[in-house]
């Protein structure tokens, strides 16, 4: 090639092949080509073609790797299996094979993108100078040389398999991290069977089954567990909740609760040594929207109380009911102050005020703590005569305030 100019005319630029004009653009920029060998110069080398073979089975090992992490998503059983159920040791797999599946697609992706530049593109060894300025035409001209230089003596453009391979797993790969994403669309308003922590529905709780007819009692946890009978631990005739009285606390009180519908009640009169009832009540206890406060104002605050608007007979005397569950992003708010009858979660320090329906007063929350309409029967027991009337813990659409 002639002597190297600062700059070309079109027709010069139009000329010259594409390799001069790589060749210009490398040396235009101030880089030196001081090496540079083609891996397999004879075309169809039986060399050439075992590299290309195992460069493939990478890139199909990550095809086959990424089509079984889709499988698996998709088909493994994935549904919780407690200790001793059958199906256990398959559900247990579940997470590793995924892990294993999207983790192997891609180390064998990667490999075959390593092989393929150590075994088909050129070697070589380039210098340059640095140089300040903006890119010039000709620099825009010869840099799309080089990468069509590039394209071809990669030889890419004639291996149609690996191409295919590489980019099949490549977008088994992709899929491997959007896939996942799709467990997480759900229907918050999908019910399945109702139970003690509602129907899965976002508003549901474990008190909404009073409107199926039962009475729901306010039941505190005694926290007790299983009792040793003959040597081995049981929890028959063990109770986790019990029915609470008005007398059971004391003015200036606060007793976290959980429902317990009628047909869990094992205590008082109804107690049965023989019942096992346990597991019902734990469910209550762990149900994510079920805890609520109930709280004794002493008379002299209690009479100060104001009633929010279609709640004015939720209260019972001075008992106040209070959904535990923070409305700013969902702590329990678990701290009552009698004298100044506030209610503080601990997490970002939002008040509410128990004498004007749990409004909020200070913090991030911005809705008022949910009211339970509580009422005493004829044996004397504290229960909730009607479910919640709006939406527990953090915001929603649906919500009041
Ligand atoms: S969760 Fe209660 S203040 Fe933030």
């Amino acid at each position: 090639m002639s002597e190297i100019k600062s700059s070309y005319t079109s027709d010069e630029l139009a000329a010259m092949s594409d390799e001069e004009l790589a060749r210009l653009g490398t040396e235009l920029d101030g880089v030196t080509v001081a090496y540079r060998k083609e891996r397999f110069p004879v075309e169809n080398d039986p060399a050439e073609k075992r590299a290309a073979f195992g460069i493939n089975v990478w890139f199909a090992l990550s095809v086959v790797l990424g089509i079984a992490f889709v499988a698996v998503y998709l088909f493994w059983p994935w549904q919780y299996k407690h200790l001793e159920d059958d199906g256990l040791w398959m559900y247990t797999l579940y997470t590793p094979l995924l892990g294993a599946t999207a983790g192997l697609s891609i180390i064998c992706l990667g490999v075959g993108a390593v092989q393929f530049s150590k075994k088909f593109v050129p070697e070589e060894i380039s210098v340059q100078t640095r140089h300040d300025g903006p890119s010039e035409e000709v620099d825009r001209k010869t840099i799309t040389a080089l990468l069509n230089d590039a394209w071809k003596t990669s030889t890419l453009g004639r291996r149609k398999v690996m191409m295919g391979l590489a980019g099949t797993g490549a977008a088994l790969m992709g899929l491997a991290v959007v896939l996942p994403l799709g467990g997480i669309i759900k229907n918050p308003w999908k019910p399945k069977a109702m139970g003690i922590q509602g129907d899965g529905t976002l508003w549901t709780t474990g008190w909404t089954l009073v409107e199926e007819g039962e009475k729901v009692y306010l039941g505190r946890d005694t926290a007790a567990i299983a009792e040793e009978h003959n040597g081995h631990y049981s929890t028959q005739g063990v109770n986790r909740l019990v029915r609470v009285r008005p007398e059971d606390l004391d003015a200036g009180a606060m007793e976290t609760v959980f429902p317990l519908s009628e047909e869990m009640v094992n205590d008082g009169e109804k107690y049965d040594a023989d019942r096992d009832v346990y597991e019902e009540h734990m469910h209550s206890v762990h149900g994510p929207r079920n805890s609520v406060m109930l709280i004794r104002l002493r008379h002299e605050d209690a009479v100060k109380a104001v009633q929010r608007d279609g709640q004015e007979d939720f209260h019972y005397g001075d008992y106040y009911a209070y959904s535990k569950i923070c409305t700013h992003i969902g702590c329990p708010t678990s701290l009552y102050e009698q004298q100044t009858n506030r209610i503080l979660c601990p997490c970002h320090q939002s008040q509410f005020d128990a004498l004007h329906w749990g409004k909020p007063v200070f913090g991030p929350a911005a809705r008022a703590l949910p009211e339970l309409s509580i009422n005493v029967d004829a044996d004397g027991y504290l229960y909730a005569d009607k479910n919640f009337i709006e939406p527990v813990g953090p915001a929603f659409w649906e919500r009041k305030s």
